[in-house]
């Protein structure tokens, strides 16, 4: 099972000068939830980032890193082929974690989407392409003030 998970605001803002443009606990929280124990597919600008937000990978998830380079660390699985890398690890429970390169590429081969939609307008500079949802279903959907967090499926 793929599965891309990511926040986004209404106009598709999903990034700040290389980091997120917005903080919610809750949210963290529900990612943390999700990934634990699971393997995590990013590129090398969402990697850097979470090195230098918290110093550190994030604890107890394989972290898989679409990039030309190394990565200083040999826990890292570094990766240079990522549609190669999901045919070959689609049944495992994967998920994608981004940023804007990493999910668009992703996208066919997603089975399943974790979007949590801000419902605010954010200042930043990476945004994504208009995602077009008729290939899936909303599975689940939970409100609260600020934010929704929605599951997607893809049709069978
Ligand atoms: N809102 C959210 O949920 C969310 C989630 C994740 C990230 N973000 C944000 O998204 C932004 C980063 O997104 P981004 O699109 O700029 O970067 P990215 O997708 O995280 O990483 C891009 C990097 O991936 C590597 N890469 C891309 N295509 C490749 C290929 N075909 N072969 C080998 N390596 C390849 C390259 O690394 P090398 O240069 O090392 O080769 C490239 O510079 C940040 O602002 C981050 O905070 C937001």
């Amino acid at each position: 099972m793929i599965s891309l998970i990511w926040a986004m605001d209404e106009n598709q803002l999903i990034g700040k000068n290389q980091d997120l443009p917005w903080y919610y606990p809750e949210d963290l929280k529900y990612f943390k939830a999700l990934t634990l124990n699971k393997t995590i597919v990013m590129g090398r600008a969402t990697y850097d980032s979470i090195i230098r937000r918290n110093g550190k990978k994030l604890p107890k998830r394989h972290h898989v890193v679409l990039s030309h380079r190394s990565v200083e660390d040999s826990e890292v699985e570094v990766i240079n082929d990522l549609e190669k890398y999901l045919d070959i690890h689609h049944d495992e429970d994967i998920y994608i974690i981004g940023g804007k390169t990493v999910f668009e590429k992703a996208f066919p081969y997603a089975d399943r989407l974790y979007i949590t939609h801000i419902h605010q307008i954010y200042e930043g500079d990476i945004y994504l392409a208009p995602i077009d949802l008729n290939d899936f279903n909303l599975i689940t959907k939970i409100d609260q003030t600020d934010l929704s967090f929605c599951v997607y499926e893809r049709k069978s």
